[in-house]
């Protein structure tokens, strides 16, 4: 089916338009997430992390189809760990996905199946390929608000379980006010 175009606002990032749909993290939904537990429960509960838009034009699930979606993550951190997504596995592995970042600073911490982790400086106008078979996760390494635009197969899907059960290999933390990759111990 043909669907009426959406909007980006170029500057902010922002989705409107029909069938985009807003969901929002806050610290209370992010218990696990990261390193320093005692450090989240100390935090306002209902602070906004980060929010996500998504527009999918097809079902979710289906084959075939595409969606967008933009993500925007506030600044802070939580202990020394940057504020930051929950990050996931695509539930059918084999499928990848495109970042686009519009504003802000931040992180892309991809991890393969060897469990090697690495990150990705993210900044207005980068453009990050997420391989297939990798865990994705960004942190706003910086002050203002993250925000990046995303597109990924309609039948991608989402395995949180797995990384609520592994977590990544590493965690881009605050060491001396530097953004740095630390082997999570
Ligand atoms: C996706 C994208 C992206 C991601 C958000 C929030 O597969 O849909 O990777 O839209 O979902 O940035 O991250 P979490 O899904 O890990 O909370
Ligand atoms: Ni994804």
């Amino acid at each position: 089916m043909i669907r009426a175009p959406i909007q980006v606002d170029l500057t902010t990032g922002e989705l409107s338009g029909n069938g985009v749909q807003t969901t929002i993290r806050t610290l209370c939904h992010l218990q696990g997430i990261f390193r320093d537990e005692k450090s989240r429960q100390a935090l306002e509960a209902e602070k906004v992390v980060y929010r996500v838009q998504a527009f999918h034009p097809v079902r979710e699930g289906e084959e075939g189809g595409l969606f967008w979606g933009a993500t925007s993550i506030e600044p802070g951190v939580v202990g020394d760990e940057y504020f930051m997504t929950k990050g996931h596995y695509h539930s059918q592995q084999n499928r990848g996905e495109y970042y686009l970042t519009i504003a802000g600073y931040g992180g892309l911490i991809l991890m393969d199946q060897a469990r090697k982790t690495v990150y990705q400086p993210m900044r207005p106008g980068s453009v990050h390929y997420v391989p297939a078979h990798t865990a994705h996760r960004v942190a706003n390494t910086g002050g203002l608000v993250l925000t990046f635009l995303a597109c990924w197969p309609s039948d991608a899907g989402y395995d949180y379980e797995r990384i609520a059960a592994e977590g990544f290999s590493a965690r881009l933390r605050k060491v001396s006010g530097v953004p740095t990759l630390v082997e999570d111990s």
